[in-house]
């Protein structure tokens, strides 16, 4: 399975096994990583799930669509190049090697 670090807001890392299929927010969820609130489930309205792609990140990943870009304006911490809402990051095989920081808030 493809493995995805989280950098958490201590500056600890978790490498997760993530089934393909799986949006990064939800194995966040599934697997206890502190940080990602996530208010919506995932129906892309509250921009709880925002993360950094850090640039140690080896992954491919898809571009984000108009509406992921939308929702960005209203994160709560720093809106940066590399943020992405972590629910619209669905792991495929080729996201092997994803590393996402925790932001210093989500609401
Ligand atoms: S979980 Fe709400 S926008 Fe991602």
């Amino acid at each position: 399975m493809p493995i995805v670090t989280y950098i958490l807001r201590d500056g600890d890392r978790r490498e997760i096994d993530v089934p393909a299929g799986t949006s990064v927010m939800e194995a966040a969820i599934h697997n206890n990583v502190r940080g990602i609130d996530a208010e919506c489930g995932g129906c892309l309205s509250c921009a709880t799930c925002h993360v950094y792609v850090d640039a140690s990140s080896t992954a491919e990943i898809p571009s984000a669509d108009d509406s992921e870009l939308e929702l960005l304006d209203g994160v709560a911490a720093e809106r940066r190049p590399e943020s992405r809402l972590s629910c619209q990051l669905v792991v495929m095989p080729a996201m092997h090697g994803l590393v996402v920081q925790i932001p210093p808030k989500q609401g």
